[in-house]
């Protein structure tokens, strides 16, 4: 039979250690599974999202409210990006925690550091875009930090903002980064971090000499396992979205007052905790940037994962790896909790 598109996504057979949930957590497909949701979801807000100061605010609401299925192609939207940095997080731990970013793996550890970035900026443009009264923190103090940047910052923030405060170019930046720019920039890193797993050898098990399990699945195995998580959890989004809509606040228009005194976004509550410490530039730019650094470094100044111990979790030999994640992890889950108490 001659190839078609998909016997190329999978190689005819692969080791049956290499797909089994206890030891991926299935997080990286849900995450390829997500984005698509959100692809899909995101175009068909497209025809009636309206990119002005004026109209963006109720053109969310004629999509909620008015438009047929638009609540639910909304809410499905909000909860993909939501759930999707879960599942990143997630999927980052499971790679520390086996010990699967060593080399040949180290680059791709690294796209998907990328990829995560990308993800967060993504659903910090999104969230500007709903253009209510709930998104002033994010508009105001958030792209403040912009211009906290010691010589760039100002220029830096008329890039990436179009103004030198919020105004009507905002909005229409925010748009292009969100459907635009950073869409593109997130495609090209998951094609391509999808594509090096197949060029390292597939998910990181012991090599052939010292494997102790050599039973293998077929590529027809493994796509029903794949169809089968993703009709799972497509349907348990659509029931999510079903029962628990997306926020939403009064629009801002051109009469509103905007002060940035609301709450951060969620996955920025733990950098908004910070910035009652003191020195913006320091606490709100410069300690996310260093985390951001010394996850990049987990793969480069750690010692390597023992090859015998890859395809399990906990592995001895990368048990520095370990706890450096779990403490940045847990640091930002408290910062997170501290962040969403009501202030006092
Ligand atoms: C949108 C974000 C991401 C997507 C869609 C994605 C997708 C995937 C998929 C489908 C796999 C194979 C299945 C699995 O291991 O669960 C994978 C493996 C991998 N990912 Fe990601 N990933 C993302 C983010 C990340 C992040 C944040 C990191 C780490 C910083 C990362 C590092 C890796 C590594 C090293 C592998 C190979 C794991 C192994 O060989 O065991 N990825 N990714």
């Amino acid at each position: 039979m001659r190839p078609t598109f998909f016997h190329h996504l999978h190689p005819p057979t692969i080791p049956a250690a290499q797909s089994r949930w206890r030891y991926t957590l299935g997080a990286g497909g849900l995450a390829v599974f997500l984005v698509l949701v959100l692809g899909v979801t995101g175009i068909l807000e497209m025809f009636y999202y309206i990119p002005t100061p004026d109209q963006a605010g109720l053109s969310v609401q004629t999509i909620t409210y008015l438009v047929p299925f638009g609540g639910l192609i909304r809410n499905l939207h909000f909860w993909a990006a939501q759930l999707l940095l879960i599942v990143i997080a997630v999927h980052l731990v499971r790679v520390v925690f086996t010990g699967a970013y060593a080399p040949p793996r180290r680059f791709n550890y690294l796209l998907g550091l990328a990829l995560f970035v990308f993800a967060i900026l993504l659903d910090f443009t999104g969230y500007v875009l709903r253009w209510d009264q709930g998104i002033q923190w994010a508009l105001v103090v958030g792209t403040n930090l912009i211009k906290t940047i010691p010589l760039i910052g100002n220029s830096f923030y008329i890039i990436l903002t179009g103004a030198t405060q919020p105004n009507i170019a905002t909005l229409i930046r925010f748009y292009t980064w969100h459907i635009f720019g950073l869409t593109l920039g997130a495609v090209i890193l998951m094609v391509w971090h999808i594509f090096r797993i197949r060029r390292d050898g597939g998910i990181a098990v012991p090599p052939p000499g010292l494997r102790t399990d050599n039973k293998r699945i077929t590529r027809y195995e493994l796509v029903r396992r794949e169809v089968l998580a993703m009709l799972f959890s497509g349907a348990a989004l659509i029931l999510l979205s079903l029962f628990s809509p997306a926020p939403l606040a009064e629009p801002i228009t051109q009469t509103t007052e905007v002060f940035g005194e609301a709450r951060a976004p969620w996955f920025f509550l733990w950098i908004q905790q910070m910035l009652k410490w003191g020195d913006p530039f320091f606490w709100g730019v410069l300690v996310p940037l260093l985390l951001l650094v010394v996850l990049a470094l987990i793969p480069y100044i750690f010692p390597k994962p023992d090859d015998r111990e890859l395809g399990r979790w906990f592995p001895k030999s990368n048990r520095l790896a370990q706890v450096v994640l779990a403490v940045i992890t847990l640091v930002v889950i408290i910062l997170t909790i501290l962040g969403s108490l009501p202030a006092s």
